[in-house]
């Protein structure tokens, strides 16, 4: 694997699950981290984690679903480590409610953090991987950004549309060095359905088997950390279950089929 000592890292979603164990990986690896999340006691516990590398460890704590300044936010990671080689764009909440029983208000939110929030972060980062000469974007989205599923369909819709914009940011931008990675997790053993909405805007605050017999965080971090030194265009990740992105592309009418029948937790 290629070295990415001093290569710095903006990592959202940092505080817990699948960005935790990436920013885990890379800071063991010598990389400088902006660790980002809400929960900022939980992103500066990585600097405890890793008293040798503390320096290297830059706890930013916002809101992706909230209005923060994203081009003010770039400038606290250039001051503090002068550019960004790599920007996992990770943060997300998922969703346990029907499409029948949820608020439109559900749905804004959830679209506001795992889309919105997430292109905000990309627009402001962008202009600065050009002047750098380039730089890498990798974006989590989900199996379910490639289908829909029951109990997701603003969650479904949130990851859909990330792949649409960074498809096209991908175009765009090749000319100018910017790679782009799509992350497609499948179920990964994390907090994702405890911290799920449900119609009422509540946490689900339930770990679903799904999730609780789902590859490990770490193991799919090392996954995905050698897919994007790969320069791996997409990174499907999970166990037995990520199939089902290929039974929806070769055996629609099947996927329909099962689509209906699976339990969705
Ligand atoms: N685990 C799975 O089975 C699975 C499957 C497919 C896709 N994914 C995707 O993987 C990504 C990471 O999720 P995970 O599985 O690691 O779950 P997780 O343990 O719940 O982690 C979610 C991360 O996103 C951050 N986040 C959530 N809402 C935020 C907000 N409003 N503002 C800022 N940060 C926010 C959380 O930080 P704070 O709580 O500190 O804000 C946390 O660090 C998500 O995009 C998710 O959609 C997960």
């Amino acid at each position: 694997m290629k070295s990415i000592e001093n290569n710095v890292f903006w990592i959202t979603g940092a505080s817990s699950g699948i960005g935790r164990s990436i920013a885990e990986l890379v800071i063991a690896k010598g990389a400088k981290v902006v660790a980002s999340g809400r929960n900022q006691v939980a992103l500066e516990s990585l600097q405890l984690q890793y008293p040798d590398f503390h320096n290297n460890i830059f706890p930013l704590a916002f809101d992706l679903g909230a209005d923060f300044d994203a081009e003010d936010l770039v400038k606290q990671v250039v001051n503090r480590f002068g550019r960004i080689d790599f920007l996992i764009n990770n943060g997300g909440i998922s969703q346990r409610s029907l499409t029948a029983e949820t608020p439109l208000e559900v749905d804004r939110k959830i679209m506001e953090t795992n889309f919105f929030g997430n292109i905000k972060i990309a627009k402001a980062v962008l202009p600065l991987m050009i002047q750098q000469g380039g730089g890498h974007i990798a974006v989590t989205s989900s199996v379910v950004g490639k289908f829909g599923f029951p109990l997701r369909s603003a969650y479904a819709a949130s990851k859909h549309a990330l792949h649409g914009f960074y498809e096209s940011l991908r175009a765009e931008n090749f000319e100018q060095n910017i790679r782009v990675t799509m992350i497609i997790p499948g179920r990964i053993n994390t907090d994702i359905s405890v911290n799920a909405m449900t119609a009422e805007g509540k946490k689900h605050g339930i770990l679903d088997p799904g999730q609780a017999t789902g590859m490990t965080s770490e193991k799919a971090a090392q996954l995905i950390l050698k897919g994007i030194l790969n320069h791996r265009k997409e990174i499907i990740v999970g166990k037995f279950d990520t199939i089902m992105v290929h039974i929806r592309r070769f055996l629609p009418r099947l996927f329909y089929y099962m689509a209906r029948k699976i339990d969705p937790k």
